[in-house]
């Protein structure tokens, strides 16, 4: 038998962070060896509080979980409990998970598990890139490390859903995009315009969520309230950017189209702070260092998340 890929997921849940979480657990192909914590979705102490009670739900209470960054590294940002809840996980209020976080730091997790799995890691990053960019400024050689990166994050044509040109994850610390933008010589990018051209129906998710397993019973509750916030502003189709990104990073033959360009993050603009800035004609002569997912099988991509909720 080929050996599991190992995974590290710095994720900041988060509603959508939570279903990725339920797909990398259901994955035989791939190992998580932990997940490191940020701030974003909601407060640091609500995205660690989360992050356990998922992994209790998943019946994971195994996999390390390590704090992170309390906010991001210079300004401080808004956060996005009008979509995912003052507890980021839709105000069920669920009991805390019964175990705890390890002591080590977030940013010091991701550098120890780059040299325990060095030349094999994939790292999926699902929040702002606050952790990753303290790891990097400690160890300038990570990338060496670190087989391959799954960043979700951007809006490659700027049509941004934090602002009108800036997405989310990068947008709340873009700084820190920018670190991990400028070191990583080469990533993959799910943004949140593939995250609008992937959509999962919604009769189709309700169908999912009745799945007789506890993952898709606690996944119904903390999920009613944006699903209920989607479909009234978005209608049929319901958006999960981290599930898609999880998609490409463990399935990457379901990408049916990828373009890869430079990719930079607009630190100083007064209406696009925190905007992507896609070379698309290379007029920069910067080298390629993203490669930006444009279309997913969606058959596949419906198929993981279904199996995901439906896993005992
Ligand atoms: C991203 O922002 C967050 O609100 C989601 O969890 C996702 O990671 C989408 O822009
Ligand atoms: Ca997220």
């Amino acid at each position: 038998m080929t050996e599991k890929i190992p995974l590290l997921i710095d994720t900041d849940p988060g509603v959508d962070d939570a279903l990725a979480l339920l797909m990398a657990f259901n994955d035989t192909a791939h190992e998580v060896v932990g997940l490191t914590v940020a701030a974003g979705n909601v407060g640091l102490g609500r995205t660690v509080r989360n992050a356990l009670k998922l992994c209790e739900v998943a019946g994971r209470s195994d996999v390390p979980v390590y704090a992170g960054c309390p906010g991001p590294l210079l300004h401080p940002s808004p956060d996005a409990a009008d979509v995912h809840g003052r507890d980021g996980f839709g105000d069920v209020g669920y009991a805390p998970a019964a175990h705890g976080t390890q002591a080590e730091h977030a940013a010091l997790a991701i550098l120890r598990l780059s040299h325990v799995h060095a030349g094999r890691l994939l790292l999926v990053t699902l929040g702002p890139l606050t952790n990753l960019a303290l790891a990097l400024k400690l160890d300038p050689t990570l990338p060496h490390r670190v087989a391959r990166l799954v960043v979700m994050g951007g809006a490659v044509s700027a049509h941004g859903n934090l602002t009108p040109a800036a997405e989310f994850n990068v947008a709340f610390d873009p700084e820190a995009a920018h670190l991990v933008f400028d070191a990583f010589p080469t990533f993959d990018v799910v943004d949140w315009e593939a995250t609008l051209a992937h959509g999962l129906p919604h009769a189709s998710v309700e169908q999912w969520l009745a799945a007789p397993s506890p993952r898709a019973a606690f996944y119904e509750q903390i999920s009613r309230q944006t699903r209920l916030w989607s479909a009234d502003r978005r209608g049929d189709h319901w958006h999960s950017a981290d599930a898609l990104a999880m998609a490409l990073a463990l399935h990457p033959e379901g990408a049916s189209s990828l373009a890869e360009r430079p990719l930079a993050v607009e630190l100083a603009g007064i209406l696009t702070r925190g905007a992507t800035v896609t070379d698309w004609n290379r007029q920069t002569g910067r080298p390629d260092n993203a490669r930006l997912l444009l279309a997913y099988d969606r058959r596949r991509f419906e198929a993981l998340v279904q199996a995901a909720l439906a896993a005992t």
